[in-house]
């Protein structure tokens, strides 16, 4: 992993003296790195177009990519976006917890306008981690938050990884401690008659199909209207990725899965030597970044079953080894 830039932002522990401190920083306008049971979040105030073009600048991410606002109660997310009983359904069942719902807007939400990017939709999660509930009502707002890594890069699931992507773009990073679930938030859409699955992730889609139904998936070449997120290339190492490998290069690190994991390679680093996708999701980003960092020429990435997070593991790495 890169040094933190000499710039480094102050990484305070999770007590209730930083989350103050990160509540008044927020007030103000200002950026703060934050933990959830996802990813690292880069928060700002939802109801303040300062803060919210901030985020846009501090990650560098394109203008058409909505960000998700973050509450610390059910009832917040009804005065943001219209709840139908599906919404009310699935936030009973998944909330709080890593399941982010697209719905309309309300027009008396307060929410800044550059979070829809131009929809009349917005993205809301009521997240897991104390800390990030704590820092919510510490501001006294909704958040918006998206993973707090430069545009296109990987996600980060330590305060350090922050730190050493955004430096003093961003005022303060608490530090809770590595990510829980360690791949970002699953995205539905309720705005049109099915259930639309915008980006697999933390709820397995099994779990939401049972509580709703079977999703759909966004149409092909729906495009930046429907799922604005959904670049092809995103979560990106430096090095390229190989993915369904089965055997390494010498001059390539290896990113196993499972028992059964060939030798030879540059480094190795094994997402689940037991074969559990719950743990290898854990591990994903944090692997990436240091294979990337190993010296070798190339990552070559062992197949992961398609179930559960593995669904999550494999949409990350497909796109990380996407063409940029
Ligand atoms: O787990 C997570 O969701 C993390 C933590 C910090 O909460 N956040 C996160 O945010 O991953 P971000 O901005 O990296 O990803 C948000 C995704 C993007 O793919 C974006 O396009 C999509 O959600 N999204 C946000 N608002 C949307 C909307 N109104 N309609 C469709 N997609 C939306
Ligand atoms: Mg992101």
């Amino acid at each position: 992993m890169s040094a933190p830039a000499p710039s480094a932002p102050p990484i305070l522990p999770a007590d209730a003296d930083s989350i103050a401190r990160a509540g008044r920083l927020l007030r103000d306008g200002l950026l703060v790195g934050l933990p959830t049971e996802t990813v690292y979040g880069l928060a700002g105030d939802a109801t303040s177009d300062r803060a919210v073009a901030a985020i846009f600048a501090a990650k560098d991410r394109p203008q058409f990519n909505p960000l998700i606002v973050h509450v610390a109660e059910i009832a917040e997310a009804r005065r943001l976006v219209d709840f139908d009983s599906r919404a009310e359904a699935l936030a009973v069942r998944f909330w709080p917890g890593p399941l982010t719902l697209v719905l309309p807007r309300r027009r008396d939400s307060g929410v800044s306008l550059l979070c829809s990017a131009g929809l009349d939709t917005l993205a809301v999660r009521l997240p897991a981690h104390r800390v990030a509930q704590a820092v919510i009502r510490a501001a006294e707002r909704p958040l918006a938050a998206p993973s707090a890594n430069p545009s296109g890069q990987i996600s980060p699931t330590t305060a350090q990884h922050v730190a050493a992507g955004l430096g003093s773009k961003v005022a303060l990073v608490i530090d809770g401690g590595p990510c829980g679930v360690g791949v970002e938030s699953t995205v539905l859409d309720l705005t049109g008659p099915a259930p639309v699955l915008l980006r697999p992730g933390g709820a397995p889609q099994e779990e939401i199909e049972a509580a709703v139904g079977k999703l759909a998936l966004p149409r092909a070449g729906a495009g930046p209207a429907r799922s604005p997120g959904m670049l092809a290339s995103h979560y990106a190492p430096r090095l390229p990725l190989r993915i369904a490998a089965r055997e390494v290069k010498p001059d390539e690190a290896l990113l196993a899965f499972g028992s059964d994991v060939p030798g030879g390679a540059h480094a190795t680093l094994n997402l689940s030597p037991s074969g559990d996708v719950m743990e290898a999701a854990q591990h994903l980003f944090d692997y990436l970044r240091r294979l990337d960092a190993s010296g070798a020429r190339g990552i070559a990435a062992m197949p992961v079953p398609e179930y559960g997070l593995g669904r999550a593991i494999n949409d990350r790495l497909r796109r990380a080894a996407a063409p940029r």
